[in-house]
């Protein structure tokens, strides 16, 4: 159509607890999106590939200790270093799946004594704004038969249950709560249908920023 812009691709989130099947369902989500001719790119944060990103691994796996102010930024310069590689995606017209992304970041530093939501959500300012955020939740009992946590921190029960409740502070229109406790192709199906519209309606949306 003459004076028709690109369309652009959708930008989704995946957000909940370890534990939740978040990194399974953004796998599945990015092959029936393909399958179904979308073009779609599956990426994760931390991306603990960069520079930034190796420091972040260390921290995680324990084998270094971080101040804690010092490391929620290096999770947020994690993303802000993914920027213009998202946004050129983004506006070339792929749909970018995104396992953990700000809220994350907020939910559980914000789980650490004396920081803020408030505190936590300054440096994520002005990132690019997901089109939409599937949260997935599971009970602590559905968890706990899900087996052990592994050894990173923040695996541990009383951290995840504050984060979860951080989660519930940060969520808003764009957010779908979906629990988790179902087979893997229920919930698969489910997430599907629902990211097929977000894939329509973000076409000709404009590309917005996070809490600004
Ligand atoms: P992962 O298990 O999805 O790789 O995430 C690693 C851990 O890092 C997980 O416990 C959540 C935490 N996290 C933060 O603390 N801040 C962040 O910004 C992100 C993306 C994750
Ligand atoms: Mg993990």
């Amino acid at each position: 159509m003459p004076g028709s812009v690109a369309e652009r691709g959708a930008f989704i989130v995946f957000e909940g607890c370890d534990k939740s099947g978040k990194s399974t369902q953004c796998s599945q989500l990015v092959q029936r999106l393909n399958d179904a001719g979308v073009k779609a790119e599956l990426l994760k944060f931390p991306d603990r590939t960069t520079t930034i990103g190796k420091m972040i691994n260390s921290y995680l796996q324990q084998s270094c200790q971080i101040e804690d102010h010092a490391i929620h930024l290096l999770f947020t310069a994690n993303r802000w270093e993914a920027m213009p590689r998202m946004t050129e995606l983004l506006q070339s017209g792929v749909t970018l799946v995104v396992d953990r992304y700000s809220f994350s970041g907020v939910a559980y530093s914000a789980a650490k004594p004396d920081f803020s939501v408030e505190w936590c959500q300054q440096p994520e300012r002005g990132l690019l704004r997901p089109d939409h955020v599937f949260y997935l939740t599971l009970s602590p009992e559905v968890a706990a038969q899900r087996g052990d946590y592994g050894t990173e921190r923040y695996e541990k029960k009383e951290i995840q249950a504050k984060a979860a409740a951080n989660f519930d502070l940060l969520k808003d229109e764009t957010w779908t709560v979906i629990n988790a406790d179902k087979t893997k192709e229920d919930l698969s199906t489910e997430i599907f249908e629902h990211a097929m519209k977000v894939v329509d309606s973000s076409k000709q949306a404009e590309l917005a920023q996070l809490w600004l």
